[in-house]
């Protein structure tokens, strides 16, 4: 059956009687001003662009569901983590380093994040398909996503910059282990995990705390790419994973993780063996065996991608009644940086685009104002509190139960005792196998061979220091000397730094 037709219009609704010829003074002659529908029509495509994310910038994303299937009432009282609750979510999966227009086949850690439009307002999970991170001071940042840009001179990807900044951060093995592992490319945003990377923290309804850890296993199965299957898939197809999750679901195929937790009791945790509130460390499984909490499903596509994916706003500061931050210095720092980059990026009332907005719960909040308030604003209510005109009151049962915090305000490192080393080595040696081993090493090899040999040695130390045959394999590969790598690997991070300098 034929469409009904539509009449074309203007922004304004005005219809338009010609939308291929600009109005001329003569058949020949220029262009008129009283044109409007011309200058309206550029003048809008000259705007279209917004800023794009400053990481996270190439991304695909879709609606679909969460199921908790466990009771976990004695952890948390988030209403949504009632056993049997269903809750609507929307996720993104993106790269981190690339441009909007970047591959989705490059080796980048994968952004995992999920709104869920819970009854108490949005929880964002804003995780990655790593358990760890390169870095666990915030301040270290800025400095560590410029090495993964572009060089401010050539404007190319540089490997001197990209290993230069690791190789003098140590505690960025771990990550840098899994980041060259097959799992840097994984096959399909399908075929991937999702943790959030930091320890939060749950409470429960008489007010007691646990430290928790969220991993989202996937359904489908880990899949990845070798490094000569991404090279070849970046060339055949830079928006593979994009698309992959787009015709599954349009297939009905619907992608699956089932979230598995790691729960800690707080006391028990201020005291573990790792430091928890060091993002470069996992909680070995033997210690803390995950639980299963529940399911999630993505079910529906987007119908258009800039005004439900490019315009998401995902915040790990949105936190629900039973959920709250633990004091991770990272962690601290991302509770400011996105509501502040969402600002920037989308306009001080980012939260009214339907994607943002709160689906559980209306908002009912004195924010008054600003541009794109294309709401009615809260109407004739009050705008301010107390009232005593009936408007919204806060309500105490909202309110996190007071915790302790004690010490010297200082500007600290992490403990000598907090060994960055063991973890990546038991990844290497007793996680991976053979092939994992000989795959890590030649993406490492590829990748590093770019970068000035000095780079390299400081580099291939660390390697060896996280295990001896890790360290000799890329050694071996780089054919660098390895008794110059094992001296330089006995050193002090300060005393490799001052030998390997320009
Ligand atoms: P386990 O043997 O219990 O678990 C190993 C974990 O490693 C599994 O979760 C597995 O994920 C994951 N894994 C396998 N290959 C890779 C890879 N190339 N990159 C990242 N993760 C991988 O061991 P432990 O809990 O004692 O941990 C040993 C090491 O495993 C850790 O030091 C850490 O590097 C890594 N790891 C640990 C996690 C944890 O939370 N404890 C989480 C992820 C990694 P899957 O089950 O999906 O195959
Ligand atoms: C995106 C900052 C660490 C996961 C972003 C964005 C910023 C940012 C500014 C862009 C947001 C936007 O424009 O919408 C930071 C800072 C960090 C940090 C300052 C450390 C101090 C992390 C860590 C993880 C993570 C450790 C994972 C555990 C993500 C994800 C996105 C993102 C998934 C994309 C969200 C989306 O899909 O829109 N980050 N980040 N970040 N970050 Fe971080």
């Amino acid at each position: 059956m034929a469409k009904k037709k539509t009449t074309l219009s203007t922004a304004f609704g005005i219809p338009v009687g010609d939308d291929q010829n600009s109005l001329t003074a003569g058949q020949r002659g220029p262009v008129l001003m009283q044109d409007a529908h011309l200058l309206e029509k550029l003048a809008h495509f000259d705007r279209e662009r917004i800023p794009e994310r400053v990481v996270h910038a190439k991304g695909a994303g879709a609606y679909g569901v969460f199921e908790c299937t466990a009771d976990v009432s004695r952890y948390t009282k988030a209403k949504f983590l009632t056993k049997g609750k269903k809750t609507e979510v929307f996720a993104r999966f993106s790269t981190v380093g690339g441009e909007k227009g970047s591959a989705d086949a490059e080796r980048d850690p994968r952004g995992f994040a999920v709104k869920f439009y819970t009854e108490d307002g949005n929880y964002d999970f804003v995780g990655n398909n790593t358990p760890v991170f390169f870095i666990r001071d915030p301040l270290k940042f800025p400095d560590f996503i410029h090495t993964q840009k572009r060089n401010p001179a050539t404007n190319c990807k540089d490997p001197d910059m990209f290993w230069d900044f690791l190789s003098l951060t140590p505690e960025s093995i771990h990550q840098v282990t899994v980041l060259f592992s097959d799992r840097g490319t994984p096959a399909t945003f399908r075929n991937m995990n999702g943790y959030s990377s930091h320890t939060f923290v749950w409470y429960n309804a008489k007010g007691e705390r646990f430290f928790v850890q969220y991993h989202f296993k996937t359904d489908q199965g880990i899949q990845n790419l070798t490094r000569q299957e991404a090279a070849a898939m970046r060339s055949k197809d830079p928006d593979h994973a994009t698309r992959d999750l787009h015709d599954a679901i349009a297939r009905g195929e619907f992608p699956s993780w089932t979230l598995e937790m790691q729960i800690m009791p707080y006391e028990e945790g201020l005291k573990y063996r790792f430091d928890i509130m060091d993002i470069t460390k996992v909680w070995p499984h033997a210690d803390v065996p995950p639980i299963v909490v529940g399911k999630l499903t993505l079910n529906r596509n987007p119908v258009n991608y800039f005004a439900e994916v490019e315009q998401a706003a995902f915040g790990p500061g949105n936190l629900v009644p039973g959920i709250a931050a633990s004091p991770d210095k990272m962690l601290q720092a991302r509770l400011f940086s996105y509501h502040d980059t969402h600002l920037h990026r989308l306009g001080p009332n980012y939260h009214l685009i339907p994607v943002n907005a709160p689906k559980g719960r209306p908002e009912t909040s004195y924010q008054r104002d600003g541009f794109m308030r294309v709401d009615n604003g809260g109407g004739a209510g009050p705008n301010y509190w107390p009232n005593s005109f009936g408007g919204p009151a806060p309500d105490e049962k909202a309110m996190e139960p007071p915790f302790p915090v004690a010490g010297m305000a200082n500007r600290t490192p992490y403990g000598h005792e907090n060994d960055d080393f063991v973890q990546p080595g038991a990844l290497f040696s007793k996680v991976m196998t053979d092939q994992d081993r000989k795959n890590l090493i030649g993406n490492i090899v590829e990748h590093l061979s770019g970068a000035q040999k000095r780079i390299q040695l400081r580099q291939c130390a660390l390697f060896y220091k996280a295990h001896p045959d890790y360290g000799a394999g890329v050694a071996k590969g780089l054919k660098l000397p390895l008794d110059e790598v094992k001296k330089l690997a006995a050193m002090s991070q300060e005393e490799r730094a001052k030998a390997t300098a320009e």
